[in-house]
């Protein structure tokens, strides 16, 4: 089996309604999308002329990617519809509404289907399959919107698992405090990633349709090490480390393992968006994931940081380790964290959430 369906078949989020599941343990993602309601609903009076784009069928079109099993995608699909209605007021039909809700295949369709809103206003169809390949006829949606899904690589960097390359990451989880190569590794392969992205939304969304992404980000130049993920997977590798010495897993497993997750840069991605040519940009600004937090970080937000990232991340950790070891390594990265929440509390947390919005042209 190569790398790319090595990782694909381990992402998807913690299915279910269980005190573990994602459904239950995403409202920092729903706090930090939040966020952007404001300005998507902005975005869509402004900078989309919704009569003209349906003016042949009366039915609007929307993509969800990366939705996951709900309930965040619920909320947030229902504010666009809210948007679009109210620029469409005018109109003397009513438009309908047809959702599509992506993600990849293993993820738990049956909880997202079983959760939807009994008093929706649209109709919903489920799309599974990667983004980073065409998931959806040509020219057939109107708005795109992914959040919190494309900082997740296709796979994670070739190089990085190959013993005889320099950007072998021996010992550590991710890019954070990791040597240049890994690095460089990690910034090529999200590029490739985007760029496929790219293409295929280029493909699928009408002239004059949006495609709105927010992702982890950064600023350009500021190493991952000032954030405060950064001392996420610095622990994350003590953790397995210590696990290794008590046997409990080897060393192998430890070296191999690694988190597809990229934090990109604004500039970054313009450069990507720019060499796509198909679409401007009509929005790109970092933003504070964490601003509805109005007090210092304490030890239960470091708690809830990492149920929620139990709830994320989890699989991946199945996938390498064995479902049987999942509690112990959370229960011990969680004391470790909530050991180090001061210093959490003070690294750099503030323009780490990327949003922007792109026009087809
Ligand atoms: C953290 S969840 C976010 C879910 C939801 N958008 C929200 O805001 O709550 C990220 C989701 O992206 C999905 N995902 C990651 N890579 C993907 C890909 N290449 N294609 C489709 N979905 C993907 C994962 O399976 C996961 O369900």
């Amino acid at each position: 089996m190569g790398k790319v369906e090595i990782v694909l078949n381990s992402l998807p989020m913690s299915g279910g309604h269980g005190p573990d599941s994602y459904s239950k343990n995403s409202h920092l993602q729903r706090r930090s999308a939040s966020l952007l309601r404001e300005i998507i609903d902005k975005l869509i009076m402004e900078k989309i002329d919704a009569k003209t784009l349906i003016s042949c069928t009366n039915t609007f079109h929307i993509a969800d990617l990366g939705c996951a099993t709900g309930p965040n995608t619920f909320s947030l699909v229902e504010d666009i519809i809210k948007s679009i209605d109210t620029s469409l007021q005018s109109n003397s039909t009513k438009p309908e509404f047809l959702v599509f809700f992506n993600d990849l295949p293993s993820n738990d369709f049956n909880t997202l289907f079983t959760s939807l809103p009994p008093d929706r206003s649209y109709f919903a169809v489920g799309v599974p399959g990667s983004f980073y390949s065409r998931i959806l006829p040509q020219s057939s949606v109107h708005i795109v919107l992914t959040v919190g899904a494309t900082h997740w690589l296709s796979s994670v960097p070739k190089e990085v698992l190959d013993k005889s390359s320099k950007a072998w990451n021996k010992g550590k989880v991710h890019y954070s405090n990791a040597s240049e190569e890994v690095v460089k590794a990690y910034e090529e392969q999200f590029g490739r990633d985007m760029e496929r992205f790219l293409e295929a939304r280029a493909k699928e969304i009408v002239s004059g349709g949006l495609l709105v992404v927010g992702m982890c980000g950064i600023p350009l130049g500021m190493p991952f090490s000032n954030l405060a993920d950064s001392i996420m997977y610095n622990s994350m590798a003590d953790v397995l480390i210590q696990m290794q010495s008590q046997g409990l897993i080897s060393e192998e497993q430890v070296d191999t393992f690694n988190v597809p997750i990229y934090s990109a840069s604004p500039e970054e991605v313009a450069v990507l968006v720019e060499k796509n040519g198909c679409f401007t940009i009509e929005f790109m600004e970092l933003m504070d994931p964490t601003a509805w937090l109005k007090r210092p970080m304490d030890v239960e937000d470091v708690r809830q940081w990492m149920v929620c990232i139990k709830a994320t991340m989890g699989s991946l950790f199945i996938n390498h380790f064995g479902d049987h070891l999942l509690d112990d390594i959370f229960d011990r990265l969680t004391t470790k964290l909530v050991g180090l929440t001061e210093k959490v509390e003070s690294s750099y947390r503030e323009k780490v959430m990327l949003f922007f919005a792109l026009k087809r042209k």
